[in-house]
């Protein structure tokens, strides 16, 4: 029978317990539920709502249940639902009647709520820490290429020069702000919600707040109702990861870019590279590409909980268990996409040539030009008139900026002067962006020093 099987005349039938189970997903939560549970009745005891040898018997078979489930002993069953029950199930196996006083004063509703922002918790401090070590990848490659010069792009097209080591730390910055966002999802989860009940909190004088203690939790939640049927955290979760996955996305898609014929920037370590069934001289950056594929994958799973929990009335319903598989899935996939896309990084060849010779063409110092004569008195919208004719006509005789002569200068403006070779260098168009944040190399080095001291900082 049922742990809720008293008032029904008729099993489930078998379809339904298949449909209604969650084991095959929530199974995972093992432990949090274990631990939740061996806080709940240590409570019970202390707070003389269930004997204290009762309390002592059942955390101890629970601790003994956690450990036959770690050394997979333990086959969960379907028609016991979920995790939940699969462990009040087994404990009441063992320990009999003594096992049956566990769920005083607790329903699985707040048990739930319990497990999974326990299960959410560690799972946001696994992230943190690989999201910090492909962080420190992404440093030691502006370190390592800080004065690399390649083109800076917009709309993908040649914009003005900047370092590598300068695109890397705009990935760091994004990362960075990645990690503060999980720290600020971690804090808003760790509210214990134990004592909620179904909904309207219990009649037993239970000691919530040692429950929250015990399980590090911040302090207990507010109210019975919103404990127990909110989910707002796992979509704040889903969010997050959301933005970390478009942000390596982004990175992949340029990775992929650089690694084309095309461009030729970076090339990518035979270990993290495919070929072809076909076409014996590909290499392709699957890798690159299946991260870029899989956000897709974690957004789906964001619009899925925001779907589900759009229009659900207070409190509990159902439906809300829908949120587990999602969730797991954008967790689990963020968690394969991290350590591979770290090591890919990490062993990909940077072409610091072909970012210099890609930075030379496009006239990516016409700016700089214009910055020249704005230098000499002319008014910045006149010497930007000036240079696009320039422009126009280094088109027209195939060269670049720099290798004008002085008279083809003059003949665009009589105040460029020799000085100009100088002004117009790729080298002095880095340099020259010498403010916080600009991509000369004395920033980026700085940047690059403040990014290790963030690092080592963190906890
Ligand atoms: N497996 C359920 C879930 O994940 C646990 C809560 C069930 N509560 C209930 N009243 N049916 O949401």
């Amino acid at each position: 029978m049922k742990l809720w099987g008293g008032r029904f005349g008729k099993a489930t039938d078998t379809l339904v317990d298949d449909f209604n189970s969650s084991i095959r997903f929530d199974a995972r939560m093992y432990k949090q539920d274990i631990l939740g549970s061996i806080a709940h009745s240590q409570m019970l005891g202390r707070c003389g709502v269930i004997p204290k040898e009762d309390a002592d018997l059942i955390g101890k078979t629970l601790k003994e249940i956690l450990a036959d489930i770690e050394d997979g002993k333990v086959e969960f069953r379907i028609d016991a639902e979920d995790i939940h029950m699969n462990i009040e199930t087994i404990l009441i196996e063992r320990i009999g009647d003594v096992g049956k006083r566990l769920h005083t004063g607790r329903s699985r509703n707040d048990q739930v709520a319990l497990d999974i922002r326990m299960y959410l918790r560690d799972e946001i401090d696994t992230l943190s820490e690989l999201l910090k070590t492909a962080m420190r990848t992404v440093l030691s490659l502006a370190d390592k290429h800080s004065g690399a010069i390649m083109p800076g792009y917009t709309h993908l097209q040649k914009a003005q020069p900047v370092s590598f080591g300068h695109h890397m730390l705009a990935y760091f910055e994004m990362f960075k702000r990645d990690l503060s966002r999980l720290s600020d999802c971690r804090q808003r989860i760790n509210w214990m919600p134990l004592g909620a009940g179904a909904l309207a909190g219990t009649t037993y004088p239970l000691d919530r707040e040692s429950v929250a203690r015990e399980l590090g939790f911040d302090g207990i939640t507010h109210n019975s109702m919103d404990s127990v049927s909110d989910r707002d955290f796992v979509i704040e979760l889903i969010s997050c990861l959301s933005m970390l996955m478009m942000h390596l996305s982004r990175f992949c898609e340029e990775l992929i870019l650089w690694s084309s014929n095309e461009f030729s920037f970076v090339e990518m370590d035979d270990s993290y590279s495919t070929g072809s069934s076909i076409m014996p001289q590909k290499k392709n950056p699957d890798v690159a590409e299946l991260i870029r594929g899989k956000t897709g994958r974690v957004y789906g799973s964001l619009m899925t909980i925001l779907t589900v929990m759009k229009s659900l009335p207070l409190a509990y319903n159902k439906d809300m268990q829908e949120d587990k598989e999602a969730v797991f899935d954008a967790v689990d996939t963020v968690k394969l996409c991290l350590p591979v896309f770290t090591n890919m990084i990490a062993t990909m060849t940077v072409k610091e040539d072909n970012l210099l010779a890609g930075a030379k063409g496009g006239f990516t110092n016409a700016t700089d030009v214009a910055d020249y004569l704005v230098k000499k008195g002319v008014p910045f919208r006149e010497s930007h008139a000036v240079v696009g004719k320039m422009v126009a006509l280094a088109i027209e005789k195939g060269k670049a900026l720099d290798e004008f002569t002085m008279d083809e200068f003059h003949a665009c403006s009589s105040l460029i002067e020799e000085d100009i070779y100088e002004a117009i260098s790729m080298q002095t168009c880095v340099d020259g962006r010498d403010l916080i944040g600009g991509t000369a190399t004395a920033r980026v080095r700085k940047e690059v020093e403040a990014g290790y001291a963030f690092l080592d900082a963190q906890k």
